[in-house]
């Protein structure tokens, strides 16, 4: 599965879901709550788990919209099943070379999950300094912040972490991604321009009988790991036969940690 496949995302949204950090997500609902309306825009949407996320949380009248490259991932999203309060729009962007244009127009949150750490610096200062502009509050949840850990430990771990944060660091279509340091660098940016901040972790945490998807993340880790040759195949190889072979018998827990944060522009619009 690839990190934005349908199949992967519909994988992923429960364990997002059940993640997040209440107290971040509380902050932004309290936000939100006495307005009679809300105009959101949702960055990188996927196929809309931060949509159906957040919604059920808010104000009933809102107005939604969805923004990401991949038409087909968009077309998922706007097809969940609506409240006649909602509206979707779909906007077909290119987010590094079109956010401006995302963020045209009233509103009252800019959202993202599962992006920062796929972004480089100078595209989370841009974003900072456009939502400053716009006196927006921000909300982003599911950074990657570079922490793993087994219940069980294995000699290869250390080598597959370092793999992985290498890989994160690599350029995913906005220069070279901050990976694991994202959020704490645009976190930085949000409080020098006057901003207030709320976060917390939003941990993954999986057991024993979340096979399905450490099975996915095991093998993505892997890759990750011959690809930026932190481990040669053989090592990548036998490390994840042996953690798959954990995963089967019912023994295998891991956490990956992630941050969610909640910026306040000093004064909002
Ligand atoms: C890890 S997925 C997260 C999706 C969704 N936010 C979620 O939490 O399930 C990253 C998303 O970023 C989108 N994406 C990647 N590069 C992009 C770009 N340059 N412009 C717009 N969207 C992009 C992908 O298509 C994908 O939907």
């Amino acid at each position: 599965m690839s990190s934005f496949s349908p199949d992967w995302l519909k994988l992923r949204e429960p364990y997002d879901v059940r993640s997040r950090n209440s107290k971040v997500f509380e902050a932004v609902a309290t936000f939100l709550r006495p307005r009679s309306s809300v105009r959101i825009a949702d960055l990188a949407c996927g196929t809309g788990s931060n949509f159906r996320t957040l919604s059920p949380h808010l104000p009933a009248m809102q107005s939604w919209k969805l923004i990401d490259k991949d038409i087909g991932l968009l077309k998922r999203a706007t097809a969940t099943p609506l409240s006649k309060h909602i509206a979707l729009t779909a906007m077909p962007l290119d987010l590094h070379r079109d956010l401006e244009a995302a963020l045209d127009g009233p509103i009252d949150l800019v959202t993202t999950s599962a992006l920062l750490d796929l972004v480089s610096g100078t595209w989370l200062d841009r974003l900072a300094r456009a939502l400053a502009a716009r006196s927006a509050p921000f909300y982003a949840a599911l950074s990657y912040d570079g922490r793993t850990g087994f219940a069980r430990p294995d000699p290869f771990d250390a080598a597959i972490a370092a793999g992985v944060n290498a890989h994160q660091r690599m350029d995913k279509g906005f220069g070279p991604s901050l990976g694991p340091a994202a959020a704490a660098f645009i976190i930085a940016r949000f409080k020098a321009l006057g901003y207030s901040v709320v976060h917390g972790v939003s941990d993954w945490v999986m057991g024993p009988d979340d096979r399905d998807i450490q099975t996915e993340i095991l093998a993505g880790w892997a890759s990750a790991a011959h690809h930026t040759a932190a481990l040669s195949v053989a090592d990548a190889t036998a490390w994840l036969s042996r953690r798959h072979a954990e995963v089967a018998a019912g023994h295998s827990s891991l956490y990956v940690g992630h941050v969610d944060f909640f910026a306040i522009p000093s004064a909002t619009r």
